[in-house]
């Protein structure tokens, strides 16, 4: 009986087949992945990702084999958390890079603040933070923000095996650049002396350092060269936690810079180990090619096998859209938690009865103005109703947007090929009172179709709509009519505004708005009476280079805005589709 049960065993064992998966594993805005595998919480792994000004933060995911990755809770999802998010200036600012660790049956989460317009070495520049929480599946568990002091970012914890609790991390790097460590008490924040463990290999910006103890060697690996198309991550090691690290002769142990993949900017990686003790690695990457003009998802998570042999060095399988890898754990959905699936390619079809809670993938930038976000309001149930912010998605100069903050609430681009649509119901009564729809990366790049009222003279076509009847009339030159707008800003060149009026023939209908990415480099805005699809009508293609670039991926949503008028006219949204079209791996 015996015998037979352990030949059973080692047969399964035997026929453990490698697996085939996909990258990214986690498509759309998910940079700077950090994973652990926790055999304590039900085998399960963990990822926790950086969200820049995006609200809720740090998201975090889970799954038990490797392959379904469910969305269970945000770390930042109060404002009480962290208040200073609210006050962040440009929009490379926010929570950078957070390193999610287990120990002692806590979930601890390190991460920064940076308000990314203050001088390198000021300290009110990085505010370094440690949340901590029991039950990363409920979003109300994960504390708020305790501060610890450094003049740096990506910080991560490490203890060691006498029991010393370190921080690691990046110092700034105008006054760096090397990777540093002090001892920390994580319950109070308060931190011992800085001092440098390693300089890197020579590579802008060694950044994401992340400490493993293994076959009595200290390994460091960090991130160098930037997060552009030369990022890489390169090693060291130690017989010491506090160095001297020696680097690696064969750095970097995973780049694909210099390569012609359509992933590239591979980088800022974290490493774990399965239940069968075989290693794996997520990072960060791009599927921009090499041309580095078009990937409008900014920085993903990719994940790939690492072979760890004793007392050697890891060797990563580089990152491809297709990978061959050690067994995965058998496939299960059974994942406790509030959100979505990131990897599976449903529809999002959703109404707005008064019943619907909006999803946990819904996502703001910086706090929202609750009550600016009503569902199924009592005079027009089953829509969402926005009520406008002063500020528009620029808000201030691109950079601050202050306590009134935008009216704004999306979710990420997460498919090279795709369609968003939602229905507008909205008559606007006051001069730039604007409500609509947009691909939004930052404030500084963003690519808006709105209904606006504007003067008739303010058009810029007359009659782009063949099959609606143009507004052509020039009796009154200064009367308000509402239009339909395209404006965009980026640092890149974006299409000049499209104002055209709204056809008689649609006034005071619910319209659709539409965004669509039918190839990798475009996207398309087209409007229509919601009632008759036929009648739908392209304003305009625009390359999406103007929303790729810099740490975030684009953003999907609606917004409401008086543009820095007097308007307080609501709109009224409804049937918001998004339905992933096609994923571009190679
Ligand atoms: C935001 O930063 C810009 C320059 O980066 C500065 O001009 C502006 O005063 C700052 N605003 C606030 C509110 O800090
Ligand atoms: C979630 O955590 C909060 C705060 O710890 C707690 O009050 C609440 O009961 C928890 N909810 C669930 C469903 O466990
Ligand atoms: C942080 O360090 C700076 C410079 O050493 C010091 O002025 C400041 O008081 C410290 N803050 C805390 C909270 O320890
Ligand atoms: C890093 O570089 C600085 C400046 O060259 C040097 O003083 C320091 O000793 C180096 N530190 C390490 C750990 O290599
Ligand atoms: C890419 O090529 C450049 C130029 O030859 C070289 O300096 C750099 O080290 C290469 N990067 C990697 C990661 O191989
Ligand atoms: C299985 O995957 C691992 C990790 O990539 C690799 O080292 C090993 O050679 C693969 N085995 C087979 C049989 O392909
Ligand atoms: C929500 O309300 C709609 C009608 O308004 C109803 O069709 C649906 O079944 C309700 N859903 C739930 C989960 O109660
Ligand atoms: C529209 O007409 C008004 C009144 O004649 C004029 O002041 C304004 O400059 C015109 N605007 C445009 C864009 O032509
Ligand atoms: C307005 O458009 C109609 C055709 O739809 C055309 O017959 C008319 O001449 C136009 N009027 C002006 C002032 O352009
Ligand atoms: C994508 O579509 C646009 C608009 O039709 C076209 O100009 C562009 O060349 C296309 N790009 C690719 C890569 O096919
Ligand atoms: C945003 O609003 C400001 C006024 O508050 C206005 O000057 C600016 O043109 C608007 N721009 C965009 C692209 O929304
Ligand atoms: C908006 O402000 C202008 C002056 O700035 C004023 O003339 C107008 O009456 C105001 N409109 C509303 C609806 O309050």
């Amino acid at each position: 009986m015996r015998s037979l049960l352990l030949l059973g065993l080692l047969a399964s064992w035997g026929n453990a087949q490698n697996s085939t998966f996909y990258n990214p594993i986690f498509p759309g805005f998910f940079p700077d992945p950090s994973c652990i595998y926790v055999p304590e919480r039900d085998n399960t792994f963990f990822c926790a990702s950086s969200s820049f000004n995006a609200f809720p933060g740090i998201p975090i995911h889970a799954s038990k084999d490797l392959q379904n990755w469910k969305l269970i809770s945000h770390v930042l999802n109060r404002k009480d958390q962290l208040p200073r998010l609210a006050e962040t200036n440009r929009s490379t600012s926010g929570i950078w890079a957070p390193t999610l660790r287990f120990k002692d049956d806590t979930f601890w989460l390190v991460t920064t603040l940076v308000d990314d317009d203050r001088p390198q070495a000021d300290f009110s520049r990085w505010d370094n933070i440690i949340f901590k929480g029991k039950d990363p599946y409920n979003s109300s568990s994960w504390s708020k923000a305790t501060h610890f002091n450094l003049t740096g970012y990506d910080p991560e914890p490490f203890w060691d095996v006498d029991g010393k609790v370190y921080i690691n991390a990046a110092h700034a790097w105008q006054v760096g650049p090397y990777i540093e460590q002090a001892e920390v008490d994580l319950d109070t924040g308060v931190v011992g002396e800085w001092r440098t463990i390693w300089n890197g290999t020579g590579g802008l910006a060694p950044e994401g350092p992340h400490i493993y103890h293994k076959d009595g060697w200290y390994y460091l690996l960090a991130a160098e060269g930037g997060t552009g198309v030369d990022h890489m991550v390169t090693m060291a090691r130690s017989k010491s936690v506090s160095g001297p690290f020696e680097s690696y002769e064969n750095n970097p142990v995973l780049s694909n810079a210099n390569t012609t993949s359509l992933f590239q900017t591979v980088g800022h990686s974290d490493m774990f180990q399965d239940g069968n003790g075989n290693w794996w690695a997520v990072a960060l990457s791009t599927r921009s090619g090499p041309e580095y003009i078009n990937y409008p998802m900014g920085r993903e998570t990719v994940m790939t096998p690492v072979s760890w042999p004793e007392g050697g060095w890891p060797v990563f399988t580089p990152i491809s859209g297709k990978v061959s890898g050690w067994p995965m754990p058998a496939e299960t959905l059974d994942i406790k938690g509030e959100g979505q699936f990131v990897n599976h390619e449903t529809d999002e079809i959703l109404t707005f009865s008064s019943n619907t809670s909006l999803p946990s993938h819904f996502t703001h930038w910086r706090y929202p103005v609750s009550e600016s976000f009503t569902v199924s309001p009592p005079e027009k149930p089953n829509t969402l109703r926005l009520t406008p912010s002063n500020l528009n998605l620029t808000a201030l100069n691109g950079n601050y947007a202050g306590p009134t903050g935008q009216t704004f609430i999306s979710r990420r681009q997460q498919d090279t090929l795709f369609t968003f649509a939602v229905d507008l119901d909205f008559s606007p009564t006051t001069l730039e009172e604007e409500a609509g729809i947009t691909a939004f990366l930052t404030q500084n790049h963003h690519l808006d179709m709105g209904i606006v009222l504007l003067p008739r003279n303010a058009s810029t076509v007359s009659s782009f709509l063949p099959r609606g009847t143009p507004d052509n009339s020039t009796s009154s030159v200064s009367e308000l009519i509402p239009q339909i707008r395209f404006r965009g800003e980026s640092y890149v060149p974006v299409p000049k505004p499209i104002i055209a009026p709204v056809p008689i023939g649609w006034r005071g209908k619910k319209l659709t708005l539409e965004i669509k990415a039918s190839n990798r480099t475009h996207h398309s805005f087209s409007v229509g009476p919601a009632d008759a699809r036929s009648q739908m009508q392209t304003l305009l293609y625009t390359s999406n280079d103007p929303v790729s670039w810099g740490f975030t991926g684009v953003l999907l949503g609606i917004y409401a805005t008086s543009n820095g008028k007097n308007g307080t006219t609501p709109a009224y949204f409804d049937n918001w589709r998004y339905l992933p079209q096609g994923q571009f791996r190679d």
